[in-house]
């Protein structure tokens, strides 16, 4: 890892998602005697497995409350006293129509606010790493998406196949952005990435992606999660390094194609501003 951890002295790696799919890969292949690792599920019962398996310490928050985000933030911190990489990992499809219980459309607050939201809580953490990474799971997605910061919940515009989870995806890499502009003079760095379309549980929350996902000719098209969590864990190895500072990877090819909505500074700024008001920071 590039931060400047002491010899001796263990890196720190929080991954959410952990429960399942490529997150849970990852934490199992990330974790060793150098590594005090932390995994975030949304189900005790379903990350015990895993925290079993890598000695970590685990905790549970459901990202469609963001009181839990708030509650897993205080435990993180109280458990650690550094961040090394914080893997900003889960996620997924969600039906548009649904809410959340703070009345947000789900493929926004799950993929994007809950982790805004997190990130800027454990921000200490990060910085007492002396050096550390924020690394987001976005997606080539991304394409699909369309932010518009006056419609963030869709609420007035069409949600057109797709469009809700590409908007999260999307905003994935703008607050990459967003914090390798701002957060540079504390060597906080982030990247986002897409892993690669991997077989993973993905899609079940939502019936069209969840049925693709599922068809036998899917198999053709997709790779393994192993495969999938492949870029994942390449990143969270290189951990602190200024040259990933705001660089999208589709899977371990930097500058993935990505939508041009998520270089619009403007945008950025104002997606940041947006986000800190609805969740209480500003
Ligand atoms: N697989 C793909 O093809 C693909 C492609 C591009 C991007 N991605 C992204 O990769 C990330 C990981 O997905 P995956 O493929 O590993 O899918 P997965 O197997 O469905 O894993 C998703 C993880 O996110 C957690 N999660 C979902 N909703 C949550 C919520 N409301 N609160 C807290 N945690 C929640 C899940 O918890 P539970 O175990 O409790 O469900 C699980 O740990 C996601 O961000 C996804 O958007 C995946």
């Amino acid at each position: 890892m590039a931060s400047d951890q002491p010899a001796g002295q263990k890196r720190t790696i929080v991954i959410t998602g952990a429960s399942d799919g490529i997150g849970a890969i990852a934490a199992r292949e990330l974790a060793g005697p150098d590594t005090e690792l932390v995994v975030v599920g949304r189900s005790a019962k379903k990350l015990a497995p895993v925290a079993a398996d890598t000695g970590a310490q685990q905790f549970t928050a459901d990202f469609s409350r963001l009181s839990e985000v708030r509650d897993l933030a205080d435990a993180i911190n109280s458990a650690v006293g550094r961040i090394d990489v914080l893997m900003n990992n889960a996620g997924g499809t969600f039906d548009h129509k649904q809410r959340t219980h703070d009345g947000h459309e789900p493929n926004f607050q799950i993929n994007h606010l809950a982790p805004f939201l997190l990130t800027h809580l454990v921000r200490d953490r990060l910085v007492a790493a002396d050096g550390s990474l924020v690394l987001n799971t976005s997606s080539v997605g991304n394409l699909a998406g369309d932010v518009d910061l006056d419609d963030l919940d869709y609420k007035k515009r069409k949600a057109l196949f797709m469009r809700p989870y590409g908007s999260g995806k999307l905003m994935n890499i703008m607050f990459t952005r967003g914090i390798a502009k701002r957060w540079i003079g504390d060597k906080i760095y982030s990247a986002a990435v897409h892993p690669g379309p991997a077989a993973t549980s993905f899609g079940r929350d939502s019936r069209f992606v969840g049925l693709a996902y599922r068809s036998p000719l899917t198999k053709l098209v997709t790779i393994t999660p192993d495969q999938g969590a492949a870029p994942l864990i390449a990143l969270a190895e290189r951990g602190a390094d200024p040259s990933l500072n705001g660089v999208y990877f589709s899977r371990h090819k930097a500058n993935g194609l990505e939508n041009p909505q998520a270089k619009n500074q403007g945008l950025i700024d104002g997606l940041w501003k947006r986000s800190a008001e609805l969740t209480g920071l500003a």
